[in-house]
């Protein structure tokens, strides 16, 4: 049976009846019309699904939508301020680690969460961060390019 529960999304409040299996990311695409993050393999293995809670990065196809009452949950949506895209989207336009862009929001995410605690991280340490996350089309030297960059 449906539940209504409130989430904070991109410091918006959405009142929503989820079903006690339905994932965030579920929720986020079906009813809440945020499609940034993807469904790739829909089982923990890609990444495409990354969003934070709390500031940390968790895939969202593995998170039940009922246990984040109170939490503050951030998506690719909700990073551009005041009509500016956050470093990190402009370092990957700039950096062209965009190519069909079905990984990029789930690598944005991945990286954001990283970068919150990790001013000057070296290569080895941007590797280390996007280890969840797949990009299909390439190699990754574009996608560690742009992180170093916006963290520059
Ligand atoms: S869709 Fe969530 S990890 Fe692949
Ligand atoms: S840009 Fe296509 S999967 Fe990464």
């Amino acid at each position: 049976m449906k539940q209504v529960i409130n989430l904070e999304l991109n410091g918006e409040r959405y009142e929503v009846a989820v079903a006690p299996h339905a994932t965030l990311l579920e929720v986020m695409r079906r009813e809440l019309g945020l499609v940034g993050a993807k469904k790739g393999c829909d089982t923990g293995g890609c990444g495409c699904c990354t969003v934070l809670v709390d500031d940390r990065a968790v895939y969202s196809c593995m998170t039940y939508a009922m246990t984040l009452e109170g939490k503050k949950i951030t998506t690719i949506e909700g990073l551009a301020r005041d009509g500016k895209l956050d470093p990190l989207q402009q370092a990957f336009i700039e950096a062209g680690a965009v190519q069909c862009g079905y990984c990029t929001c789930g690598m944005i995410m991945a990286a954001k969460a990283f970068l919150l605690n990790s001013r000057s991280p070296t290569e080895a340490q941007i590797r280390q961060a996007i280890a969840g996350n797949l990009c299909r089309c390439t190699g990754y030297r574009k996608i560690v390019e742009a992180i170093g960059l916006a963290a520059r």
